[in-house]
């Protein structure tokens, strides 16, 4: 895939408020194409590149090319990079507040969690050359690995199992929303962007950095406020949450917490922002610390069988998640 010039990150930009309209879900965008590679994350060192889905990238693919050769580095780095500029530029508050009317009336389908995940499964292997496994499998082995090692704690095998099901917002059902409204590292709008976020220097062009509103440590909130009242940045984490709540699920608030902010690195990987959270989110985030191990469980070559664990998560989806879901 060539990657977008910059001509195209502009008109891009200049698009940008005709994204999306509340009322019908057509997406007027003209969108850079970002290759798979476009959903990995930065996590820490910018040579470790890992994909959103959980997978670490393998130092070779199975014809033996390796990645770390310096071209195919450098050329990875470029396309995170304007996968993040980007979304930097187009989050705004006024954005998310769109995104969350638009999609918190969940009256796009009817479906149960189950048949959403054969829906992912479907789909986003289709788009991601470099997943070699089914996107079920990076759910199941993320579920499953937290029930081995939290056995009695249910809820959080069927949050691992959950958490990425907002990436259906990439599914032309959904209005096949861009990467960068779906993916990615999330962050608070409505304050000030913390310089710890991934490639942070491209907020600048987020006209929301000039908005004397908007651009200071506490903008539209206050200490302490707790992060229910903060906008994050629109992506699948958020509406999975929305999904989750609307259809009155009963996993507790530390499950709901970890599908909110899986993404949030500035605040579970550099403790960022902690000044928004109240004390329920300090009791949440150890809950997400744990699960973080497991989202980021790297590639493992054990595979799930899928119809042997089957039976175990129908019956915690019946138990949190009963009949059909609205989305
Ligand atoms: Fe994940
Ligand atoms: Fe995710």
């Amino acid at each position: 895939t060539p990657l977008p010039s910059s001509q195209t990150l502009l008109r891009c930009r200049e698009l940008r408020s005709a994204i999306v309209s509340p009322f019908k879900m057509t997406i007027i965008i003209e969108q850079p194409q970002f290759d798979a590679a476009a959903e990995r994350k930065v996590a820490g060192d910018p040579a470790e590149l890992v994909l959103d889905g959980g997978f670490t990238v393998p130092d070779s693919n199975a014809f033996g090319h390796t990645f770390r050769d310096y071209d195919a580095e450098s050329e990875r780095k470029k396309t995170v990079e304007e996968f993040y500029s980007v979304n930097h530029i187009n989050q705004t508050y006024e954005f998310v507040q769109r995104m969350r009317d638009a999609y918190g009336r969940l009256d796009k389908t009817e479906m149960s969690i189950w048949e959403c995940i054969e829906l992912l499964n479907e789909f986003i292997d289709d788009s991601d050359p470099d997943l070699d496994m089914p996107q079920i499998e990076h759910l199941l082995q993320t579920a499953e690995a937290i029930r081995k090692d939290y056995p009695d704690e249910d809820w959080l095998h069927l949050t691992g199992l959950i958490h990425d099901l907002g990436k259906v917002l990439l599914h032309p059902s959904f209005g096949e929303l861009p990467q960068w409204a779906v993916v990615g590292d999330t962050f608070p709008v409505g304050c000030a962007f913390d310089e710890c976020n991934v490639h942070s220097k491209y907020f600048k062009e987020n006209p929301d950095y000039h908005n004397p509103e908007f651009n200071t440590k506490f903008g539209a909130y206050s200490e302490g406020c707790g992060l229910d009242k903060v906008l994050m940045s629109w992506g699948h984490d958020d509406y999975m949450y929305l999904v989750a709540k609307e259809n009155k699920t009963t996993l507790p608030s530390a499950g709901l917490f970890i599908i909110r902010y899986h993404s949030f690195y500035p605040l579970h990987k550099h403790g960022a922002y902690t000044h928004l959270m109240n004390e329920e989110d300090k009791e949440n985030l150890k809950w997400l610390h744990v699960f973080n191990k497991y989202d980021l469980y790297s590639k493992s070559s054990i595979r799930i069988d899928v119809e042997e664990v089957k039976p175990y998560y129908m019956s915690l989806i019946d138990k949190y998640f009963p009949g059909k879901l609205r989305w």
